[in-house]
């Protein structure tokens, strides 16, 4: 089921099934985005309710917008310099935008994720005439996002062995956040959901303030309260208190050191190892059977605003 060439996957996912793939952010379970049935399977793989919309994938920015009708100027100067990267815009459907993608939005989501493996599978996919495939991060909903192949087969190994899937495994992902989400219907920038593309990296490239979430922005499922959470209970803490634990699982930066009794589950030295670390560690507490994990949450700006913000919801 696990396999490591791209054609592989182009042909499971041109045949109608399902292929986890590679992204520099999380893996994704794909299904050609023209495929209703295809995207039907998507849901009852993870479990997710068929209202919450899906990001389609594609090969570059001209196929984007065999999705989106139209960009203002400043998303075409965001997608020039971020694809591929771990940013997606959502943007005013085109027909082939179906409601089972965006679950009866008249927007639509999509990106083009930067894995050569993924890029070569979405161009292969475009000569047979598939101009973009769905893909949800690759867990159970409400589950920790998947950063390996392995952790993919975990969650989801026995649904796409059932139902002649496969996982293409390229490797730990880079980022291990998810992407930023964009909303691109206005005259700035609106951030839906924090991640692998700063704030900061917006406004240099666009010139403009980043708004905030207006209360009448599109659902957003990585917005939900509790979201991302493995079955241990997370808890956020500051360092001052580390030295006072006994037991359970430790996550900060390497200069806080692990008590006695303590498991150790990631000591990253930068904010992008703390990222890309992040949903590993709190696979291997649950594979551990540690009850509680503890968390010195990173407070820089910049890609620390993607962690605590998925560490919040983990806690939640
Ligand atoms: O990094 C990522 O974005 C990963 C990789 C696999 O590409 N994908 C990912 O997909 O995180 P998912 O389905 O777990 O989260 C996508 C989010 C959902 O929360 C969904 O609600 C939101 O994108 N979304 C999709 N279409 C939308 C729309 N039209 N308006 C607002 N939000 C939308
Ligand atoms: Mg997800």
């Amino acid at each position: 089921m696990i396999v490591t060439d791209p054609h592989e996957a182009t042909d499971v996912i041109a045949s109608g099934s399902l292929c986890a793939i590679p992204t520099e952010t999380v893996y994704g379970l794909a299904a050609d985005a023209s495929n209703p049935d295809s995207v039907a399977h998507v849901f009852a793989a993870k479990g997710r309710p068929t209202n919450h919309p899906l990001i389609v994938h594609v090969a570059s920015l001209d196929e984007a917008m065999l999705w989106i009708r139209e960009l203002p100027q400043w998303a075409i100067d965001l997608a020039r310099v971020c694809w591929p990267g771990p940013l997606t815009l959502v943007g005013p459907r085109t027909t082939r935008a179906t409601d089972h993608i965006t679950g009866g939005q008249d927007t639509v989501a999509v990106r083009v994720p930067a894995h050569s493996l993924t890029l070569k599978m979405l161009n292969e996919l475009s000569l047979r005439d598939i101009h973009g495939v769905v893909a949800p991060s690759a867990n159970r909903f409400g589950h920790v996002s998947p950063t390996s192949a392995q952790h993919v087969a975990a969650d989801l190994g026995d649904y796409l062995t059932a139902h002649d899937g496969a996982i293409l495994d390229g490797g730990p992902c880079d980022v291990g956040v998810e992407s930023t989400i964009v909303l691109a219907t206005g005259d700035q920038p609106v951030i839906l959901r924090p991640g692998g593309i700063t704030r900061k990296t917006i406004t240099d490239i666009t010139g403009l303030p980043v708004a905030e979430q207006g209360t009448d922005a599109p659902r957003v499922s990585g917005a939900l309260a509790s979201h991302y959470s493995p079955k241990a209970s997370v808890q956020l803490i500051n360092a001052e208190i580390v030295a006072s634990l006994t037991t359970g699982g430790l996550i900060a930066f390497r200069e806080i050191s692990t008590p006695v009794g303590v498991t150790r589950l990631a000591a990253p030295t930068t904010i992008e190892e703390f990222a890309n670390s992040l949903y590993a560690a709190l696979r291997s507490a649950d594979e551990q059977h540690l009850d509680v994990i503890y968390v010195v949450t990173p407070q820089d700006e910049g890609l620390a605003e993607a962690v605590r913000d998925r560490l919040g919801r983990a806690a939640y």
